[in-house]
Protein backbone atom coordinates (compact mmCIF):
# COMPACT_ATOMS: atom_id res chain seq x y z
CA UNK A 1 0.00 0.00 0.00
CA UNK A 2 1.40 3.34 -0.98
CA UNK A 3 0.78 6.83 1.45
CA UNK A 4 -1.05 7.89 -1.39
CA UNK A 5 -3.26 5.38 -1.19
CA UNK A 6 -3.67 6.00 2.14
CA UNK A 7 -4.64 9.14 1.88
CA UNK A 8 -7.78 8.40 -0.13
CA UNK A 9 -10.28 7.73 2.34
CA UNK A 10 -13.56 9.81 2.69
CA UNK A 11 -13.51 12.44 5.33
CA UNK A 12 -9.92 12.57 5.32
CA UNK A 13 -9.44 15.76 4.30
CA UNK A 14 -6.54 17.57 6.04
CA UNK A 15 -5.61 20.98 7.08
CA UNK A 16 -2.61 21.15 4.24
CA UNK A 17 -4.46 19.81 1.53
CA UNK A 18 -3.36 16.58 1.51
CA UNK A 19 -5.64 13.44 3.19
CA UNK A 20 -5.27 11.13 5.55
CA UNK A 21 -6.83 7.15 6.17
CA UNK A 22 -9.61 8.93 8.76
CA UNK A 23 -9.64 5.04 9.56
CA UNK A 24 -6.07 5.39 10.85
CA UNK A 25 -6.82 8.45 12.88
CA UNK A 26 -9.54 6.88 14.60
CA UNK A 27 -6.50 4.39 15.66
CA UNK A 28 -4.39 6.47 16.70
CA UNK A 29 -5.22 7.25 20.75
CA UNK A 30 -4.79 3.33 21.92
CA UNK A 31 -1.56 2.91 20.04
CA UNK A 32 0.09 6.20 21.45
CA UNK A 33 -1.55 5.69 24.76
CA UNK A 34 0.97 2.41 25.01
CA UNK A 35 3.72 4.23 23.61
CA UNK A 36 3.29 6.74 26.69
CA UNK A 37 3.96 3.48 28.75
CA UNK A 38 7.07 2.78 28.04
CA UNK A 39 8.39 6.63 27.98
CA UNK A 40 7.14 6.08 31.80
CA UNK A 41 9.44 3.70 32.17
CA UNK A 42 6.47 0.77 31.93
CA UNK A 43 6.50 -2.02 30.72
CA UNK A 44 7.89 -1.80 26.99
CA UNK A 45 6.99 -5.65 26.70
CA UNK A 46 9.18 -7.90 23.93
CA UNK A 47 8.21 -5.94 21.00
CA UNK A 48 6.71 -9.10 19.57
CA UNK A 49 2.81 -8.04 19.68
CA UNK A 50 1.08 -7.86 16.07
CA UNK A 51 -0.26 -4.94 14.61
CA UNK A 52 1.11 -5.01 11.73
CA UNK A 53 0.02 -3.22 8.12
CA UNK A 54 3.92 -3.95 6.61
CA UNK A 55 3.59 -3.14 2.53
CA UNK A 56 6.44 -5.00 0.95
CA UNK A 57 9.09 -2.57 1.44
CA UNK A 58 7.28 0.17 0.86
CA UNK A 59 4.60 2.54 3.19
CA UNK A 60 2.52 1.23 5.74
CA UNK A 61 -0.78 3.31 6.61
CA UNK A 62 -2.80 0.17 8.11
CA UNK A 63 -2.47 0.69 11.83
CA UNK A 64 -4.54 -1.21 14.40
CA UNK A 65 -7.65 -3.17 13.30
CA UNK A 66 -9.56 -2.60 16.52
CA UNK A 67 -11.29 0.37 15.53
CA UNK A 68 -10.56 2.31 19.06
CA UNK A 69 -10.96 6.04 18.02
CA UNK A 70 -9.15 9.41 18.81
CA UNK A 71 -8.85 12.34 16.95
CA UNK A 72 -7.82 13.02 13.19
CA UNK A 73 -5.10 15.38 12.72
CA UNK A 74 -7.37 17.58 9.94
CA UNK A 75 -8.06 19.91 13.14
CA UNK A 76 -5.46 22.62 11.35
CA UNK A 77 -2.95 21.76 14.46
CA UNK A 78 0.79 21.70 13.51
CA UNK A 79 2.93 19.03 13.31
CA UNK A 80 5.48 20.57 15.84
CA UNK A 81 2.58 20.60 18.56
CA UNK A 82 -0.30 18.72 17.89
CA UNK A 83 1.46 15.41 18.24
CA UNK A 84 -1.08 14.26 20.78
CA UNK A 85 -3.82 14.14 18.75
CA UNK A 86 -3.70 12.67 15.30
CA UNK A 87 -1.33 10.72 12.36
CA UNK A 88 1.38 11.74 10.94
CA UNK A 89 3.24 11.29 7.48
CA UNK A 90 6.44 9.81 8.58
CA UNK A 91 9.36 8.76 7.10
CA UNK A 92 11.91 6.38 8.27
CA UNK A 93 15.10 6.35 7.04
CA UNK A 94 16.87 3.27 7.20
CA UNK A 95 12.99 1.79 7.51
CA UNK A 96 14.52 -2.02 6.90
CA UNK A 97 17.60 -2.22 9.16
CA UNK A 98 17.48 -3.74 12.95
CA UNK A 99 15.73 -0.83 14.68
CA UNK A 100 14.41 1.00 11.76
CA UNK A 101 11.73 -2.04 10.78
CA UNK A 102 10.38 -2.54 14.25
CA UNK A 103 10.39 1.45 14.17
CA UNK A 104 7.95 1.24 11.18
CA UNK A 105 6.12 -1.20 12.33
CA UNK A 106 5.24 0.43 15.49
CA UNK A 107 4.25 3.73 13.80
CA UNK A 108 2.22 1.71 11.80
CA UNK A 109 0.60 0.17 14.23
CA UNK A 110 -0.11 3.23 15.66
CA UNK A 111 -2.48 4.58 12.76
CA UNK A 112 0.55 6.43 11.03
CA UNK A 113 1.32 6.79 7.41
CA UNK A 114 4.91 5.53 6.99
CA UNK A 115 7.80 5.41 4.47
CA UNK A 116 10.26 3.19 4.16
CA UNK A 117 13.24 4.74 3.06
CA UNK A 118 16.25 3.21 2.15
CA UNK A 119 18.85 2.64 -0.87
CA UNK A 120 16.69 -1.09 -1.63
CA UNK A 121 13.67 0.51 -0.78
CA UNK A 122 10.88 -0.54 -3.21
CA UNK A 123 9.19 2.79 -3.23
CA UNK A 124 11.43 5.76 -2.02
CA UNK A 125 14.76 4.54 -2.50
CA UNK A 126 17.67 7.51 -0.99
CA UNK A 127 20.70 7.35 -0.74
CA UNK A 128 22.11 9.45 1.96
CA UNK A 129 25.79 9.28 0.85
CA UNK A 130 24.91 11.11 -2.68
CA UNK A 131 21.26 12.95 -1.52
CA UNK A 132 19.50 10.64 -4.64
CA UNK A 133 15.83 10.62 -4.04
CA UNK A 134 15.61 12.92 -0.95
CA UNK A 135 13.55 15.04 -2.38
CA UNK A 136 11.21 13.20 -4.04
CA UNK A 137 10.92 10.52 -0.88
CA UNK A 138 10.27 13.05 1.86
CA UNK A 139 7.76 15.56 -0.27
CA UNK A 140 4.51 15.70 2.21
CA UNK A 141 6.09 14.21 5.50
CA UNK A 142 5.90 15.28 9.18
CA UNK A 143 8.23 13.86 10.43
CA UNK A 144 11.92 12.31 9.76
CA UNK A 145 12.80 9.64 11.52
CA UNK A 146 16.59 8.81 10.93
CA UNK A 147 17.37 5.15 11.39
CA UNK A 148 20.13 4.54 8.57
CA UNK A 149 23.38 3.37 9.41
CA UNK A 150 26.69 2.47 7.81
CA UNK A 151 29.90 1.03 9.83
CA UNK A 152 32.28 0.94 6.97
CA UNK A 153 35.11 3.33 7.39
CA UNK A 154 35.14 4.49 3.77
CA UNK A 155 31.16 5.35 4.05
CA UNK A 156 30.13 6.08 7.68
CA UNK A 157 31.07 10.08 7.39
CA UNK A 158 30.00 10.28 4.21
CA UNK A 159 26.53 8.56 4.93
CA UNK A 160 25.69 9.70 8.71
CA UNK A 161 27.23 13.13 8.79
CA UNK A 162 27.18 14.35 5.26
CA UNK A 163 24.16 12.32 5.32
CA UNK A 164 22.02 13.91 8.03
CA UNK A 165 22.80 17.34 6.56
CA UNK A 166 21.56 16.48 3.26
CA UNK A 167 18.51 14.45 5.04
CA UNK A 168 17.93 17.76 7.13
CA UNK A 169 18.24 20.37 4.29
CA UNK A 170 15.69 18.62 1.94
CA UNK A 171 13.15 18.39 5.10
CA UNK A 172 13.44 21.57 5.80
CA UNK A 173 12.87 22.46 1.71
CA UNK A 174 9.90 19.60 1.92
CA UNK A 175 8.30 21.41 5.27
CA UNK A 176 9.66 18.50 8.02
CA UNK A 177 8.69 19.92 11.28
CA UNK A 178 10.63 17.17 13.36
CA UNK A 179 14.03 15.31 12.51
CA UNK A 180 14.39 12.52 15.23
CA UNK A 181 17.97 10.81 14.96
CA UNK A 182 18.48 7.26 16.45
CA UNK A 183 21.99 7.45 18.49
CA UNK A 184 24.24 5.60 20.75
CA UNK A 185 24.75 6.57 24.44
CA UNK A 186 27.35 7.42 25.68
CA UNK A 187 28.80 8.43 21.66
CA UNK A 188 30.65 11.26 22.56
CA UNK A 189 32.57 9.68 25.36
CA UNK A 190 33.95 6.42 24.42
CA UNK A 191 36.71 7.31 21.47
CA UNK A 192 35.68 4.90 19.13
CA UNK A 193 36.29 6.35 14.82
CA UNK A 194 32.59 5.36 14.65
CA UNK A 195 31.44 6.91 18.12
CA UNK A 196 33.28 9.98 16.79
CA UNK A 197 31.65 9.65 13.92
CA UNK A 198 28.03 9.42 15.23
CA UNK A 199 28.65 12.13 17.83
CA UNK A 200 29.46 14.48 14.74
CA UNK A 201 26.21 13.28 13.05
CA UNK A 202 24.74 14.10 16.60
CA UNK A 203 26.01 17.95 15.99
CA UNK A 204 24.82 18.21 12.01
CA UNK A 205 21.13 17.41 13.37
CA UNK A 206 21.50 20.21 15.99
CA UNK A 207 22.65 23.08 13.44
CA UNK A 208 20.50 21.59 10.80
CA UNK A 209 17.38 23.96 10.83
CA UNK A 210 14.91 21.70 11.43
CA UNK A 211 13.42 21.09 15.19
CA UNK A 212 14.97 18.16 16.50
CA UNK A 213 15.08 15.05 18.73
CA UNK A 214 18.10 12.76 19.27
CA UNK A 215 17.29 9.10 21.11
CA UNK A 216 20.14 7.90 22.32
CA UNK A 217 20.13 3.91 22.77
CA UNK A 218 22.50 1.57 24.17
CA UNK A 219 23.73 -1.31 22.02
CA UNK A 220 21.04 -4.10 20.74
CA UNK A 221 21.05 -7.55 21.97
CA UNK A 222 21.27 -7.96 17.83
CA UNK A 223 24.34 -6.58 18.21
CA UNK A 224 25.73 -8.57 20.67
CA UNK A 225 24.23 -11.74 18.55
CA UNK A 226 25.87 -10.57 15.40
CA UNK A 227 29.53 -10.04 16.79
CA UNK A 228 29.82 -13.45 19.01
CA UNK A 229 28.46 -15.31 16.05
CA UNK A 230 31.14 -13.70 13.41
CA UNK A 231 34.05 -14.23 15.79
CA UNK A 232 32.64 -17.95 16.49
CA UNK A 233 33.20 -18.57 12.79
CA UNK A 234 36.93 -18.68 13.99
CA UNK A 235 36.39 -20.76 16.75
CA UNK A 236 36.99 -18.02 19.61
CA UNK A 237 35.03 -15.28 21.28
CA UNK A 238 37.21 -12.58 22.26
CA UNK A 239 35.44 -11.36 25.37
CA UNK A 240 36.91 -8.90 28.30
CA UNK A 241 35.37 -9.68 31.60
CA UNK A 242 35.00 -5.74 32.56
CA UNK A 243 33.73 -4.24 29.73
CA UNK A 244 30.37 -2.92 30.70
CA UNK A 245 26.95 -2.89 28.55
CA UNK A 246 23.37 -2.63 28.98
CA UNK A 247 21.76 -4.33 25.80
CA UNK A 248 18.66 -3.56 24.98
CA UNK A 249 16.13 -5.11 22.26
CA UNK A 250 15.94 -3.20 19.22
CA UNK A 251 12.00 -3.46 19.20
CA UNK A 252 12.21 -1.87 22.63
CA UNK A 253 14.40 0.95 21.84
CA UNK A 254 11.81 1.29 18.42
CA UNK A 255 9.24 1.88 21.24
CA UNK A 256 11.00 4.81 22.41
CA UNK A 257 12.15 6.26 18.73
CA UNK A 258 8.63 5.61 17.90
CA UNK A 259 6.85 7.78 21.05
CA UNK A 260 9.81 10.60 19.94
CA UNK A 261 8.61 11.46 16.53
CA UNK A 262 5.05 11.43 17.75
CA UNK A 263 6.07 13.95 20.33
CA UNK A 264 6.74 17.72 20.19
CA UNK A 265 10.69 18.41 19.36
CA UNK A 266 12.57 18.03 21.88
CA UNK A 267 15.52 20.23 20.49
CA UNK A 268 17.53 18.09 23.05
CA UNK A 269 18.48 13.76 23.47
CA UNK A 270 16.88 11.34 25.28
CA UNK A 271 18.29 7.88 26.24
CA UNK A 272 16.83 4.26 26.45
CA UNK A 273 18.49 1.59 27.90
CA UNK A 274 18.31 -1.84 28.43
CA UNK A 275 16.66 -3.83 31.97
CA UNK A 276 20.03 -4.25 33.36
CA UNK A 277 23.83 -3.68 33.26
CA UNK A 278 26.74 -6.63 32.12
CA UNK A 279 29.98 -7.44 31.09
CA UNK A 280 31.13 -8.82 27.78
CA UNK A 281 32.34 -12.06 29.35
CA UNK A 282 28.94 -12.58 30.98
CA UNK A 283 26.86 -12.07 27.43
CA UNK A 284 29.19 -13.42 25.63
CA UNK A 285 28.41 -16.78 28.15
CA UNK A 286 25.06 -16.08 27.90
CA UNK A 287 25.20 -16.10 24.14
CA UNK A 288 27.05 -19.46 24.04
CA UNK A 289 25.21 -21.58 26.60
CA UNK A 290 21.66 -20.59 24.83
CA UNK A 291 22.98 -21.35 21.95
CA UNK A 292 25.08 -24.68 22.36
CA UNK A 293 27.65 -23.11 20.58
CA UNK A 294 31.60 -24.87 21.49
CA UNK A 295 33.58 -21.83 21.32
CA UNK A 296 36.29 -20.66 23.31
CA UNK A 297 35.78 -17.44 25.44
CA UNK A 298 39.10 -15.41 25.74
CA UNK A 299 38.97 -12.71 28.20
CA UNK A 300 41.78 -10.64 26.06
CA UNK A 301 41.35 -7.09 27.38
CA UNK A 302 40.70 -4.05 25.72
CA UNK A 303 43.51 -1.60 26.50
CA UNK A 304 43.42 2.40 26.18
CA UNK A 305 41.41 5.25 26.36
CA UNK A 306 38.54 2.92 24.58
CA UNK A 307 38.62 0.06 27.03
CA UNK A 308 38.97 2.63 30.17
CA UNK A 309 35.85 4.54 29.04
CA UNK A 310 33.79 0.87 28.07
CA UNK A 311 34.75 -0.43 31.73
CA UNK A 312 34.10 3.11 33.37
CA UNK A 313 30.52 2.48 31.93
CA UNK A 314 30.43 5.13 29.46
CA UNK A 315 27.94 3.26 27.21
CA UNK A 316 25.53 2.53 29.99
CA UNK A 317 22.75 4.87 31.27
CA UNK A 318 21.58 4.70 35.02
CA UNK A 319 18.50 6.94 34.73
CA UNK A 320 17.15 6.23 31.07
CA UNK A 321 14.22 8.75 29.93
CA UNK A 322 12.55 4.89 28.45
CA UNK A 323 14.17 1.11 30.24
CA UNK A 324 13.66 -2.19 28.87
CA UNK A 325 12.11 -5.06 30.15
CA UNK A 326 13.49 -7.58 28.17
CA UNK A 327 17.14 -9.23 29.20
CA UNK A 328 19.78 -10.42 27.00
CA UNK A 329 19.37 -13.81 28.09
CA UNK A 330 15.53 -13.63 27.96
CA UNK A 331 15.73 -12.56 24.58
CA UNK A 332 18.01 -15.20 23.17
CA UNK A 333 15.67 -17.30 25.23
CA UNK A 334 12.35 -16.24 23.55
CA UNK A 335 14.60 -16.49 20.27
CA UNK A 336 15.66 -19.77 20.77
CA UNK A 337 12.20 -21.17 21.14
CA UNK A 338 10.90 -18.85 18.53
CA UNK A 339 8.78 -16.71 20.38
N1 LIG B 1 23.07 -1.62 16.39
C1 LIG B 1 23.10 -1.15 17.64
O1 LIG B 1 23.38 -1.87 18.63
C2 LIG B 1 22.72 0.29 17.88
C3 LIG B 1 22.59 0.74 19.21
C4 LIG B 1 22.25 2.08 19.45
C5 LIG B 1 22.04 2.93 18.37
N2 LIG B 1 22.19 2.46 17.10
C6 LIG B 1 21.97 3.40 15.99
O2 LIG B 1 20.78 3.01 15.33
C7 LIG B 1 20.86 3.40 13.94
C8 LIG B 1 20.49 2.20 13.08
O3 LIG B 1 21.39 1.14 13.36
P1 LIG B 1 21.04 -0.36 12.95
O4 LIG B 1 22.00 -1.23 13.66
O5 LIG B 1 19.57 -0.56 13.09
O6 LIG B 1 21.40 -0.32 11.39
P2 LIG B 1 21.34 -1.51 10.29
O7 LIG B 1 20.63 -2.69 10.84
O8 LIG B 1 22.72 -1.69 9.78
O9 LIG B 1 20.42 -0.89 9.15
C9 LIG B 1 20.92 0.17 8.38
C10 LIG B 1 19.79 0.75 7.54
O10 LIG B 1 20.30 1.91 6.86
C11 LIG B 1 20.03 1.78 5.46
N3 LIG B 1 21.12 2.46 4.76
C12 LIG B 1 22.43 2.14 4.79
N4 LIG B 1 23.13 3.00 4.03
C13 LIG B 1 22.23 3.89 3.53
C14 LIG B 1 22.35 5.00 2.65
N5 LIG B 1 23.52 5.39 2.13
N6 LIG B 1 21.22 5.69 2.34
C15 LIG B 1 20.02 5.31 2.85
N7 LIG B 1 19.85 4.27 3.67
C16 LIG B 1 20.96 3.56 4.00
C17 LIG B 1 19.97 0.28 5.21
O11 LIG B 1 19.18 -0.08 4.09
P3 LIG B 1 19.84 -0.21 2.60
O12 LIG B 1 21.01 -1.13 2.72
O13 LIG B 1 18.71 -0.72 1.75
O14 LIG B 1 20.23 1.18 2.20
C18 LIG B 1 19.25 -0.19 6.47
O15 LIG B 1 17.86 0.02 6.35
C19 LIG B 1 22.29 3.91 13.74
O16 LIG B 1 22.28 5.31 13.80
C20 LIG B 1 23.06 3.36 14.92
O17 LIG B 1 24.15 4.16 15.30
C21 LIG B 1 22.52 1.17 16.82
Amino acid sequence: MTDENNRINEHGDRHDGTHVDQHASERTHEGRDEGRHMAEGRDMGDGKDDRRGMGEGGDLGEGRQDGKAGRGRDDGAGAGDARGSGTLVIAVVGGTGTVGRPVVEELAGRGHTVRVLSRRSATHPVDLSTGEGLEAALAGCDVVVDAANSVSPRTMRATLVDGTTRLIAAGRAAGVSHHVCVSIVGCDRVPMPYYKVKTAQEDAVTVGGVPWTIVRATQFHELFVGMFGAMARAGVVLAPRDLTFQPIAAAEAARAVADAAESAPRNGRIEVAGPERADLRTLARVWRDTTSRRVLLVPAPLPGPIGRTIRAGHLTSAHPDARGTTTFTQWLTERARGA
